[in-house]
């Protein structure tokens, strides 16, 4: 338990329950980028996967534990003692590792996901807490469906695993149902019914299908809680988790009149935003509050007047404590090599050697098509070049005739992962789909496209272009994402990326017994 009562622990659960949101598909680098990022935004505790649902999962988790530093890497399990050895095994690494199981305490839950009854439940409590206690000290456990169930029942089971060595009790509102001050008057009947909570750290998990996932947790702080759990753009299973951000400026900016402190590096937000915004393909909606675009923006005549005159009048907020604005770096086609490291490495990136040198061939060929390369652009950059030492097939190059007179004809060349050139050729019904089309041509794939979307890295007619692919592929879905001053170009990055990754799904799909396993009737549902 923290020393300062009023100092709240930040879970961040954006590799796990965030990674649930259909078509996110981040593989082990990936996750290890986002890792490093949530480490230097100061985040209390990573929920860095699910260890037994797949080997891919087990190993990003491992990974995770093995190589990043500062914040306690959790991983999740059922109360099988199986679920709980492999949670063990990947986070085992870490210097300060953690172990969450859970298990539902709803009725429904335990009616007809479970099909089991109420005093099964609190034997699988204890024998999983008891497990993970002999494997680490700091275990985590959760009630599932807390809020739909019967307190006193919930109480019960909570004293359990507290008797057993829980160290943190989270009360999760796995289908976002419950309400701010219904949330409170829970969480308060638990402390009465489970005295042991006073020596644990309760934490508060809730989803927004209500678009209350912020106020309950907030509830939930006020009504003692001292961890909450959220993911960056608040992504999540469904409407997705308490947003990370809004929470933590929520008791930032109200800090004097609430008395609650975190200790998220603020000015880290919008940077985490973007890096998880373009690795997941889950754009951010302009209006979000915290790190929508125009969540600064004011349009009105009047406000504009207000915020010139004195920025408080319509400012609750300071846009670069967010780290919004907050940098300056500007590079151009003169730029050398050695500025471009520096500019990374204020960034937050140390790149040197064979991975600078290809930074700044990237660098180059945009600084020659765009006059200024601004620290957005240069964020983009990193990440499309990581995604670039991952992706399976590689976009080499491209040939597209568009007319308005005749149907548009694409050829590609794609490089396999064992470094042979494949070639395509299609007519699609734009210039667009004919790559898409040649590129599954090439690859002997059947791919169908799902998802399209094109955004601006930044402002101004010469802005790199970011493209977002999610595509389905033999019932699997992958997501990829590419970035260049040419849409075309970026389109073409994307697909190939998404279609590597639905591939990488795909096998591990079909070797992995850890998959066969985490389906099994009681895991049909990942909560
Ligand atoms: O929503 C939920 O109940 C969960 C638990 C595993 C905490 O994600
Ligand atoms: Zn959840």
């Amino acid at each position: 338990m923290p020393d300062d009562p009023n100092r709240v622990l930040i879970f961040d659960t954006t590799l796990r329950d965030g990674e649930q949101s259909p078509g996110i598909s981040l593989n082990t680098q990936e996750k290890l980028e986002i890792a490093q990022q949530l480490a230097r935004l100061g985040v209390d505790v990573i929920e860095a996967g699910f260890p037994i649902t797949s080997p891919g999962d087990f190993e990003a988790v491992q990974e995770i534990a093995r190589r990043v530093e500062g914040p306690v890497i959790a991983g999740l399990a059922r109360t099988h003692h199986t679920d709980i050895d492999a949670a063990f095994n990947a986070v085992r690494g870490a210097a300060r590792p953690r172990i969450h199981t859970f298990i539902s305490t709803s009725d429904i839950h335990i009616r007809h996901q479970l099909q089991t009854t109420r005093e099964d439940v609190k034997g699988q409590t204890r024998a999983a807490v008891a497990h993970a206690r002999q494997y680490v000290d700091d275990v985590e456990f959760s009630p599932m469906d807390a809020t739909r169930a019967e307190v006193e029942f919930t109480a019960e089971v909570c004293q359990i695993a507290i008797d057993e060595g829980a160290t943190t009790i989270n009360i999760p509102d796995t289908v976002g149902y419950t309400m701010p001050h219904e949330f409170s008057a829970f969480l308060a009947r638990l402390y009465e019914l489970a005295p042991g909570l006073r020596d644990v750290v309760l934490s508060v998990h809730c989803h927004d299908d209500l678009g209350l996932a912020v106020a309950n947790s907030f509830a939930g702080l006020l009504a003692g809680a001292r961890q909450v759990e959220c993911a960056i753009n608040g992504i999540g299973e469904r409407a997705g988790n308490a947003s990370l951000e809004e929470i933590v400026m929520l008791l930032h900016t109200r800090q004097p009149d609430v008395g609650l402190r975190t200790g998220i590096v603020t000015r880290e937000i919008a940077r985490t935003s973007r890096l998880v915004s373009r690795l997941t393909g889950y754009s951010v909606q302009p209006n979000k509050a915290i790190i929508g675009r125009n969540a600064f923006a004011h349009e009105s005549g009047i406000h504009q007047d207000g915020v010139l005159k004195e920025r408080t009048t319509y400012e609750i907020m300071d846009a670069t404590t967010v780290g919004l604005e907050a940098n300056s770096i500007v590079l151009g086609k003169h730029s050398g090599r050695h500025a471009l490291q520096q500019a990374l490495a204020e960034l937050g990136f140390s790149v040197s050697g064979q991975a600078l040198n290809m930074a700044f061939k990237r660098f180059k060929e945009i600084a020659d098509k765009k006059k200024q390369v601004t620290a957005m652009d240069l964020e983009a950059l990193l990440t499309d070049e990581l995604r670039e030492k991952l992706a399976g097939y590689q976009l080499e190059w491209f040939d597209v005739e568009a007319s308005s007179r005749r149907p548009p004809h694409a050829t590609v060349g794609v490089r396999t992962p064992e470094g042979e050139e494949l070639t395509g050729s299609f007519i699609g019904d734009g210039p667009v789909d004919a790559i898409f089309r040649a590129i599954n041509a090439a690859t002997g794939s059947d791919a169908r496209l799902r998802e399209f979307r094109v955004d601006a890295v930044t402002g101004g007619q010469d802005a790199l272009g970011e493209t977002s692919v999610v595509l389905e592929l033999d019932g699997i879905t992958g997501s990829g994402q590419g970035v260049s001053t040419d849409i075309l170009d970026a389109a073409g990055r994307a697909y190939v990326r998404a279609l590597s990754n639905a591939i990488r799904r795909r096998d591990e799909v079909a070797d992995g017994e850890h998959v066969a396993e985490a389906m099994q009737p009681e895991a049909a549902a990942a909560p």
